[in-house]
């Protein structure tokens, strides 16, 4: 996996520097849904990585957010997020990524998360750590979860599905330093993996927002679940990923909800 791992970072920098470039000239915002955007640098980030991979790795399968399912046989498949965090981007506001997680079979192997803006690349490759720029770095300290810094965001059909998170933000709220939306879910892991914030979590999520974020928690030294607390966490549309040290506390304000303890 390692050598693929150069690839992918040369093709995140590459689709990022289209990004970097349309930032702040947006001329095509299209509604996908009611609060759902998509630009015309989405589709040419995305174009860029799908042809991209589809050369370098002939045999893998690709499941874009623009463009879907870009089926092969092999047992790899590559999951593409060209901008996460369309709407910030669309709104002149500087932070999002291109996203690109590997998965072998459900389990995600390596992942590249790029802030173009920033310049910020994180790598991560199953069992050999995770990077910022090259250099190893590791999750937060953080055991108070009264004293932890969390990160959410809330899915497209907040106004119609009763399970849009609000109730759980003011849980969190209440029970946290602070609750930050950022507005990309794979920079809310990206920054977990960092030591930013403590924490992230968020329901109705895509595969291709968490596939590489799930990975770079998990080899900076913390967890990656569903918010029912699986492993398995990419096919259930729900991510929570944390330092581990919070995790459970994480998971049983989810359980709980407003009958968990309030912080001391
Ligand atoms: C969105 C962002 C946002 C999260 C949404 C995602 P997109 O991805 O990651 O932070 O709250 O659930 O859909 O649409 O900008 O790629």
């Amino acid at each position: 996996m390692s050598d693929v791992l150069p690839i992918a970072e040369a093709i995140a920098r590459r689709a990022g520097a289209i990004v970097r470039e349309g930032f702040g000239h947006v001329r095509q915002v299209r509604q996908k849904g009611v609060i759902d955007l998509v630009t015309e640098f989405d589709q040419r980030s995305e174009e860029v990585i799908v042809s991209a991979l589809q050369k370098e790795f002939p045999e893998h399968a690709i499941l874009a957010e623009e463009s879907g399912h870009h089926a092969r046989t092999g047992e790899y498949q590559w999951v593409v997020d060209p901008i996460d965090g369309t709407t910030n981007f669309a709104h002149g506001i500087p932070l999002f990524a291109i996203s690109l997680g590997l998965l072998r079979g459900k389990v995600p192997v390596a992942g590249v998360v790029y802030d173009p803006l920033h310049e910020e690349l994180f790598s991560a490759v199953l069992g050999r750590g995770a990077t910022l720029n090259g250099r190893p770095i590791h999750v937060s300290s953080q055991t108070h979860l009264g004293q932890a810094l969390l990160a959410t965001g809330f899915a497209y059909d907040i106004r119609t599905n009763p399970r849009n998170n609000l109730a759980q933000f003011a849980q969190f709220q209440l029970r946290t330093q602070g609750v930050r939306r950022l507005g990309s879910a794979a920079l809310d892991c990206a920054w977990t993996a960092l030591g930013r914030v403590d924490g992230y979590w968020e329901f109705g999520i895509k595969p291709w927002d968490i596939a590489a974020g799930g990975l770079l928690v998990r080899e900076a030294g913390g967890r990656t679940t569903s918010t029912e607390g699986d492993e398995e966490f990419l096919s259930t549309g729900t991510i929570v990923v944390s330092n581990g040290l919070l995790h459970e506390q994480i998971l049983r304000v989810l359980r709980e909800g407003d009958a968990a303890p309030l912080p001391q």
